[in-house]
């Protein structure tokens, strides 16, 4: 099985990175091209992927071809590459934006495609990546990306309607946590405690947190409320947090991200 890449930048390295990792490809088995070659030089050393010069030769030595560039880029790149492109080839799109029937016009001709939406956790194991497919695609076959997907996290085939509220709720939603983490680690700096154990227990207790909400089965405002005794310390965070339109801010950002999502 050979797995391809064109472009080679954050999200390809942390995709190729999880199926390397956790031995769902071996390294000979994924070829890369990018524009500029020192990206594509660091993945050879980090990563000991295989190489090619252009994005023609990652299409005619690859099984599945991941178009990893960014979404402005996805025009030029389908066109140059839309004649080397097989009828049996599976192409996985990961750009915001780009419809499949937008990437069937660009090709400009029937091809197998597979759309999807990772996020950069996918670089410590624990993405999740929205998948939907044309009708090309079989089962068999969907299933096979699933399980590319699946060495950097977890996968959920969804409705493509869908795709542009993924690219808000787990695609971008990394910055804002991290946004969160920082602040609140910002919080406890201000407070006195150390930068680096500052963000460590923030960052912890958004792990611990996701984690509870994902192994509990419990809604996440029923956790909150195990949080906040009568008349205690956490019941004023909350207070202050919804005092300053914490919850609509996250909503509407989260509009705007999934609105810029549909414009691409
Ligand atoms: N980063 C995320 O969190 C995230 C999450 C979900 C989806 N995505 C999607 O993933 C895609 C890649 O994003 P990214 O963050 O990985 O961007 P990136 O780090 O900028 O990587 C894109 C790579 O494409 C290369 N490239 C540009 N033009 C090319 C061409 N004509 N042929 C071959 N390679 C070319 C660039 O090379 P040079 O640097 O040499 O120009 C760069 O290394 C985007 O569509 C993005 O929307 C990203």
């Amino acid at each position: 099985m050979k797995l391809g890449f064109i472009g080679c930048g954050n999200m390809a390295c942390a995709m190729m990175g999880g199926i390397i990792k956790n031995q769902v490809l071996s390294a000979e088995e994924i070829i890369a091209s990018n524009l500029g070659r020192a990206p594509l030089e660091r993945a050879q050393r980090e990563l000991g992927i295989k190489t090619a010069q252009d994005n023609r030769e990652v299409v005619r030595q690859a099984e599945i071809v991941v178009l990893a560039v960014k979404p402005q880029v996805y025009e030029t790149v389908i066109r140059e590459v839309a004649e080397t492109v097989r009828p049996e080839q599976v192409i996985v799109t990961i750009a915001p934006g780009k419809t499949l029937n937008w990437l069937t016009e660009t090709f400009g001709k029937p091809v197998k495609l597979v759309r999807t939406m990772p996020n950069t956790p996918a670089l410590v194991g624990e993405g999740i990546t929205a998948v939907c497919a044309n009708e090309s695609v079989t089962a068999k076959e969907l299933e096979e990306v699933c399980r590319l997907l699946r060495g950097f996290g977890r996968t959920e085939v969804i409705p493509e309607h869908l795709m542009d509220v993924v690219v808000s709720v787990s695609g971008s939603s990394p910055a804002y946590v991290f946004l969160f983490i920082e602040a609140m680690a910002d919080a406890a700096v201000a407070d006195g405690m150390p930068r680096k154990q500052a963000y460590e227990f923030a960052a912890q207790a958004v792990l611990g947190s996701a984690k509870m909400v994902l192994e509990s089965g419990k809604h996440p405002g029923e956790l909150k409320d195990m949080v906040c005794s009568p008349g205690g310390t956490t019941i004023e965070a909350v207070r202050v947090l919804e005092a300053k339109g914490f919850r609509s801010s996250v909503i509407e950002a989260m509009k705007a991200c999934t609105h810029k999502a549909k414009s691409m």
